[in-house]
């Protein structure tokens, strides 16, 4: 075949077979069989392997994941993504209609009401109806630019349907919110048990964290799915309502959620209202209010924005879950600074559709404040579907079998006093070789902001503190597979696994051995700035206090704690281990390279000598830049190689610089 055929037949394909992905995910009522689908999948991919660089970035076969990135590149939003004011009664629903009206100076107004999802806000940007760049809303004005992750999720296409009454806007930016439906978040959360890697909290979490994986071959396993609700820059088609956008959206082949409804008043707003809360729990993915929103996009215009919101949008949100248990005990934990924390124990009860079976009680000035006893009957709320609280005793339900509680003066796990420091409300086991402490200390240590240590779980922490395989850090990296084998619900081959991300572990950056290390109030921010300033562990041993409080947000807590950690004797062992087995002690200094073409777009026209199209995506996108496939006003560079396309032309038109390949390579050397 020759190129131009080649071409044409894979844009067919892909036309045909992102229509059918439409079908089967957005509209869930395909048109062919699977088998007639497959085989679609796979013509295009024999012509992708055949000829890669003709490959489409947006080839529905890129759906499975790109290779893995090293940083995101940062993207920044041409208007910016604000948020919503909240409301949490009937009242100030009511008010915003009146402020509403009152501004417009008209007697009534018609209203869109959108369940609102809880989940992630996430643009998309279409040019001439094809996906190049998508990016989380971050802090609204610039975020993380998650392509790759985006391209995985199935409902969000990567061609836009072409409708004969509505045009494809030359560039779309859509809004929408990246959600996990319940079911899959559970899947999930059971698969990750069983592999001892931390559970997320609930769906909302999991969608954040699945978003937010380099390598998005982990972003494609996740169960992800998009609603569409709004729009940044619009070029080339104008709405005059916002249920008329939503519309061509769902021309265009963008998911929108069906339960959006228009309401001609407020009073039918709030009725809808109701009616959401009532199937809020039968619904298969979490919501947390309602979005209102003014339909006529004039109107829109006419009342803009206030300091980060919309004047002509409001989210009304639900109740917390609150439900009524009594308090069978109060435990107390330890974690791995050693702190002492009281946790009631709950008779389970589900809370919005979940189990409940205990809450913190923070500390002992909580417990007194709430005037908690055990054996009492309380109101528990879930807040925003995140951890459960202790509202208040039922304090009438008392009949003189409730028990004061009283924190322990001995750890519960090793016996040893309890002492109170003062100014700290919480009490702590100082013993250091508690192994309550032992097993927080080795979880964080493992965990994955940390040394990130995959298949380091609770059980097996457990397991291997109990059973004084593991008494400190640097024991994990003298492990054998003769001693993880026979260990619970391991086996050879999770063992092998075990002891790989244990030996892949040694190389972490320096920030992360650092904030690893646990050394109290050195979070993860401030080991960056140490590892920032001391650049190996070596200089941390003989750094002074003064030297310490000459930098940038390091007070005088943070430093000396920072120092008698480096003085103690117990530690400096556990240092020198870590060191003989191998695990960098050194702020690498490859390290802060990437991001050389941070936020710059690269276009390809022509042959390259010395790589292929792929290949030089792949330099770009390593380096924080990214590749588009079509001439736009927002490509910073057209790359051109032997025998240009049309491209060049349109990019000069549009003033875009040119370069060749000599200056393409010295920019990623
Ligand atoms: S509209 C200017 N519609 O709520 C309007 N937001 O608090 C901005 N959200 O960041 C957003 N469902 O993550 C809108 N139907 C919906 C929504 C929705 C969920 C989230 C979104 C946004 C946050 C604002």
């Amino acid at each position: 075949m020759r190129e131009e055929e080649v071409k044409r037949r894979m844009k067919e394909l892909i036309k045909e077979i992102e229509y059918h992905n439409y079908r089967y995910y957005t509209l869930d009522d395909p048109v062919i069989s699977d088998a007639q689908y497959d085989r679609l999948m796979r013509e295009l991919e024999e012509l992708e392997k055949k000829y890669p660089e003709l490959a489409e970035p947006n080839s529905p076969t890129k759906r499975v994941g790109a290779p893995p990135l090293e940083v995101f590149g940062i993207v920044t939003h041409s208007i910016p993504m604000l948020s919503l004011s909240n409301a949490y009664s009937e009242n100030e629903v009511i008010e915003f209609d009146e402020r509403v009206k009152r501004l417009l100076s008209v007697n009534s107004l018609e209203y869109v009401a959108e369940p609102k999802m809880d989940g992630l806000a996430v643009e998309l940007v279409y040019i001439n109806g094809e996906f190049i760049q998508g990016s989380t809303r971050g802090d609204g004005f610039t975020g993380e630019d998650i392509t790759q992750n985006l391209r995985t999720i199935k409902t969000i296409p990567l061609l836009l349907i072409s409708d004969d009454k509505i045009k494809i806007p030359s560039r779309l930016e859509v809004r929408g919110e990246v959600y996990m439906t319940r079911d899959g978040f559970k899947r999930l959360n059971k698969e990750r048990e069983e592999k001892g890697e931390p559970l997320f909290a609930n769906p909302r979490n999991a969608a954040a964290g699945s978003l937010r994986q380099l390598d998005s071959k982990i972003t494609a396993k996740r169960p992800l799915y998009i609603y569409c609700y709004g729009v940044g820059i619009v070029e080339g088609i104008e709405f005059s309502t916002h249920w008329e956008m939503l519309e061509a959206f769902k021309k265009w082949g963008l998911r929108v959620n069906e339960l959006i409804r228009v309401c001609k008043n407020i009073e039918e707003v709030i009725a809808f209202y109701h009616e959401l809360e009532k199937i809020r729990e039968s619904l298969p993915y979490e919501i947390d209010g309602m979005v209102i929103k003014v339909n006529s996009i004039d109107f829109q215009k006419r009342l803009g924005e206030k300091a980060r919101s919309p004047r002509w949008a409001l989210a009304y949100k639900f109740k917390a879950h609150q439900e009524t248990t009594t308090i069978k005990d109060i435990i107390v934990q330890v974690g791995r600074t050693g702190a002492l924390t009281p946790v009631a124990i709950f008779e389970p009860v589900r809370v919005g559709g979940v189990e409940v079976k205990r809450a913190t009680l923070h500390n002992q000035d909580e417990i007194e404040k709430k005037d908690i006893m055990i054996g009492d009957t309380v109101i528990i709320e879930r807040a925003g579907d995140v951890i459960p609280e202790v509202v208040k005793v039922i304090k009438e339900k008392r009949d003189g079998t409730q028990r004061r509680f009283k924190m322990p003066d001995n750890c519960p796990i090793c016996g040893s006093p309890v002492i109170r420091i003062k100014g700290e409300v919480v009490p702590r086991c100082i013993n250091i070789a508690c192994p309550a402490q032992i097993k927080g200390r080795i979880r964080h240590f493992g965990s994955r902001n940390a040394m990130d240590i995959e298949g380091l779980g609770v059980s097996l922490v457990e397991q291997l503190v109990d059973k004084k395989l593991v008494k400190d850090v640097a024991d994990l990296y003298f492990l054998t597979l003769d001693q993880l084998v026979p260990l619970e619900r391991m086996g050879e081959k999770s063992a092998k696994n075990l002891l790989e991300s244990i030996e892949k572990s040694k190389k972490r950056e320096l920030k992360r051995l650092i904030y690893a290390l646990g050394i109290r109030h050195v979070g993860e921010h401030l080991s960056e700035i140490i590892a920032k300033k001391w650049k190996s562990i070596d200089q941390l041993f003989t750094v002074t206090e003064e030297e310490l409080l000459e930098t940038p947000e390091i007070g005088p807590e943070v430093a000396s704690s920072i120092i008698s950690f480096f003085k103690n004797e117990t530690n400096k062992k556990v240092i020198e281990r870590l060191k003989e087995a191998g695990v960098s002690m050194k702020e690498e200094e490859e390290e802060e390279k990437p991001a050389k073409l941070k936020g710059l777009i690269f276009l390809f026209t022509g042959a390259l000598s010395n790589m292929t199209r792929s290949e030089a995506k792949e330099r770009v996108e390593a380096l924080g830049g990214s590749v588009a496939s079509s001439v736009s006003k927002r490509v910073n560079y057209l790359v051109v190689g032997a025998e240009p396309g049309s491209k060049l032309e349109k990019a000069k038109e549009l003033g875009i610089t040119v370069i060749d390949e000599k200056e393409f390579l010295k920019m990623i050397s």
